[in-house]
């Protein structure tokens, strides 16, 4: 069924009222010049052959859609399918984004890329594209990032990168952003951003969504020949966004499938314990609309409108702010966002590996949560679209938090004023009333086994036909010693 929805992109790198460009006047020039090359190459045959080619023979496209037959049985829920972008080269789907990126530096002659990373992927798939090319490469990650995903460190420098850490701020994702546009601004003449989400300044949401875009077209095609129907329903992690985008956005007009992104929860919902943007009706505190790195979304941020500290064991998905176009489609509900738990996610993680032999990455495993609380404990996610401005607070992630409160506060909305590149909406989220959601940190998974149920049902969130595509995002390698040390892995 189609919708009567309208893109937003009839204003370009607008999404209703998100995205925008507020970037000191030093990067308009290189970002019209970067809109100017992505333009002519979506109309330009030889740019989109060596795409496609790269996709195919160099990344290993397409990824196939795989049904996750004792998955499925073991939920006693919806047939479950998996877009298997893990099998990637470099293990995500991030490369698909860092070769139309590398293509358009070579386009418009520049020798050198810089990129940020958090969970290191981004940042190898971007040092795997500037070997291929012949690029030189500068990657910016966050120390504390360094510290958990040294594997991808040690990637990175084999293919030729430069990894420069940075120790300021929380030494995550945000902070490596900051040091990447620092470079790009002196070096603009030689240097392209090759940034890894649907962040930042237009044009970059709206042309990372499109390299992405392949996720959803295949998965399409794929389903329909399985299954010879549309899913009912996606899911997929949101960090930036760029993977739940792709996946998303060939979707968006077809009614009757339901989009849901799955954020991180982290410890629990206090300022600076999670990374949950859109996931106020579940109280987790702190985002409202405002300018970060270049584009008004929804950011986490103090009551004066400092950027807020983040928390999640996931480092891909630890970043303050969401990709405008995610926050658009949340003001539509034209798609749900909610998050869950580290712990939530440790346990996802561990059952796909169990029931299916694939060890995800720890930002796939957000996803495979979300979907699975939406099986074991369907009543508390039967409405969970969420009016814009009305917060509500969802149970089974409650039920994780000792002193979690019930009542949600409202999620004020203010006008964003355009003053630079990082600045929050000033002004005050809390209203009077507002519940004091200062928690302890939960215990880690227990290691006597998965509180997972299987099968309950009440008042179900799924039908019994329906059909879900969930985005595995990328492997879990990376990961492995987080998961050896959470899931005590070693004896
Ligand atoms: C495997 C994987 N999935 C998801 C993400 C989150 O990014 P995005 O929301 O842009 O897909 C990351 C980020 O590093 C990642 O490595």
């Amino acid at each position: 069924m189609s919708s009567q929805l309208t893109i937003p992109d009839s204003v370009p790198g607008r999404f209703g009222p998100y995205g925008g460009r507020y970037v000191p006047e030093t990067l308009m020039v290189p970002l019209l010049e970067l809109e100017r090359a992505y333009e002519s190459a979506k109309s330009d045959p030889v740019f989109q052959a060596r795409f496609a080619d790269l996709l195919k023979n160099f990344a290993g496209r397409p990824t196939p859609l795989q049904f996750a037959e004792r998955l499925t049985k073991h939920l006693g829920g919806p047939r479950i399918y998996l877009k298997r972008e893990d099998l990637l080269h470099t293990g995500a789907h991030k490369i698909n984004n860092a070769i139309g990126q590398g293509l358009l530096a070579v386009m418009m002659k520049k020798p050198r890329v810089v990129a940020e990373t958090g969970a290191g992927q981004h940042g190898v798939a971007t040092a795997t594209v500037a070997a291929h090319l012949g690029l030189q490469c500068t990657v910016y990650m966050g120390t504390e990032d360094m510290d958990r995903q040294a594997l991808n460190v040690a990637r990175m420098r084999m293919l030729g990168a430069e990894v420069v850490g940075v120790d300021s701020g929380s030494r995550t994702l945000k902070d490596a952003i900051n040091e990447a546009m620092r470079d790009w601004v002196t070096n603009v003449r030689t240097t392209h951003y090759l940034l890894g989400s649907v962040l930042g300044a237009h044009p970059y949401p709206t042309m990372v969504r499109d390299f992405h875009s392949c996720i959803g077209r295949e998965a399409r095609a794929q389903i329909l020949a399985a299954e010879k129907r549309l899913p009912t329903h996606l899911f997929a992690c949101v960090g930036g966004g760029s993977n739940a985008i792709g996946l998303f956005h060939e979707f968006l007009k077809d009614e009757s499938v339901k989009l849901v992104g799955i954020e991180a929860g982290g410890r629990g919902p206090g300022l600076g314990e999670h990374a949950a943007r859109l996931a106020a009706h579940q109280g987790f505190t702190g985002a409202r609309p405002g300018v970060l790195q270049g584009t008004y979304t929804y950011v986490l941020q103090t009551e004066d409108g400092q950027i807020s500290t983040t928390h999640s064991i996931s480092a891909g998905l630890d970043y303050p702010a969401i990709g405008p176009e995610h926050a658009w489609l949340a003001d539509q509900r034209r798609a749900e966002y909610s998050a869950v738990s580290d712990e939530a996610a440790l346990e996802a993680a561990s059952l796909l590996a169990r029931t299916e032999g694939i060890i995800p990455a720890l930002e796939s495993a957000h996803a495979l949560a979300g979907l699975i609380e939406r099986i074991t404990s369907p009543k508390d996610f039967a409405d969970s679209v969420i009016p814009t401005g009305v917060a509500r607070v969802s149970p089974p992630f409650a039920r994780r938090m000792p002193g979690y409160a019930v009542e949600g506060s409202r999620q004020g909305r203010r006008q964003v004023e355009n003053t630079g590149t990082e600045t929050g909406a000033p002004g005050s989220l809390s209203e009077p009333g507002s519940p004091d959601f200062s928690v302890g940190a939960p215990p880690l998974v227990s290691k006597g086994g998965s509180s997972l149920r299987s099968g309950e049902s009440s008042d179900p969130f799924f039908s019994p036909n329906d059909l879900v595509i969930l985005n595995l995002s990328g492997r879990g390698d990376k990961d492995m010693s987080t998961y050896s040390r959470a899931l005590d892995l070693s004896k």
